[in-house]
């Protein structure tokens, strides 16, 4: 069965299906990694542009190695070297990379409805690397498929998301994904930055990070967006470490294994103590190796759905 949908805009609506469809496929694509030429030629012939409006080192380069590792040829554009400098419009810019015969594009950008605009005006394949405070989907792939591959399963565990969630575009599309796959999904950070009424998405609200910990298999813990002004919804880096942070004392206290996610960047010692960022709870390197599965499985299920 291909993808219900031609573009990936993020996880609102994705059939349960086409998600686990993803993931499987994404374990086949791990192997590929692990292999000592980690090359194939599905993707041969598929001109792929990834056009970052927006800073990524992760999302980025591992959209760009899974092209490689397809065999799709690949073309970057960003922002500071392009033409947007001189005054060339969004419209016009994505027109005349239209123009060169692209059969996809991989977008991301500051402002939400971009990718799903895109699809209005080209007719390749779109795919959301990440769309202001709205959807990261990709992001949100991997985090489940590598909770998935550390506990074995993602139903029925308890997944709490720590943090900025007002600001989060990953909040966003986890929320959406580990519901769809029957997680228990709770959000905890400081009242300032809950979205009101997001218990409508069928998530419960914590405001204390040890009752959180207590109660969950899983915490995901955000960046503090300190460039969207996040950092002003509470008074100081150091009083938000002090209520939210994640510390070694904070889960010895609990005394239970806890599996930790952080999508990067970290803010050491605001989010994560340093000793927790490089502990032995923490999978945060995983999640990166798996983002390249990950999204070659993306973009083979997209550039050879029918
Ligand atoms: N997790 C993530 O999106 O990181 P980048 O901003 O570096 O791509």
């Amino acid at each position: 069965m291909p993808l219900s949908s031609p573009h990936l805009l993020g996880l609102q609506g994705v059939p349960r299906e086409d998600i686990q469809l993803i993931l499987d496929t994404s374990t086949t694509f791990r192997e590929v990694l692990e292999r000592p030429i980690k090359k194939v030629p599905t993707l041969q012939g598929k001109t792929i542009v990834n056009l970052f409006y927006e800073n990524s080192t992760r999302t980025r380069l591992s959209f760009e190695l899974a092209q490689k590792r397809l065999s799709a040829d690949t073309i970057n554009f960003s922002t500071a070297s392009s033409s947007t400098k001189k005054g060339e419009t969004f419209k016009d810019t994505v027109r005349n990379i239209e123009a060169m015969k692209v059969d996809m594009i991989i977008v991301r950008h500051e402002s939400a409805g971009v990718p799903a605009y895109l699809t209005k005006i080209s007719k390749a394949n779109i795919i959301n690397a990440g769309d202001g405070r709205h959807e990261h989907p990709t992001q949100a792939l991997l985090d489940m498929y590598s909770i998935r591959e550390k506990l074995g399963k993602i139903e029925g565990l308890k997944v709490c998301i720590v943090g900025d969630i007002t600001h989060s575009r990953v909040a966003l599309s986890n929320i959406y994904g580990l519901i769809s796959m029957g997680a228990q999904v709770s959000v905890c950070g400081p009242s300032t930055m809950i979205p009101k009424d997001i218990e409508k998405l069928g998530v419960k609200v914590y405001n204390s990070i040890d009752k959180a910990i207590s109660e969950h298999d899983v915490l995901n813990v955000l960046r503090i967006q300190i460039e969207r002004k996040a950092n002003s919804t509470f008074p100081t880096l150091r009083e938000y470490h002090n209520y939210f942070g994640i510390t070694a004392e904070r889960l010895e206290k609990h005394n239970k294994e806890i599996l930790i996610l952080h999508p990067g960047p970290i803010n050491r010692g605001v989010e994560l103590s340093s000793e927790v960022a490089d502990g032995p709870y923490q999978i945060i390197l995983n999640q990166v190796t798996n983002g390249v599965a990950i999204r070659m499985a993306v973009l083979y299920l997209l550039g050879t759905r029918p």
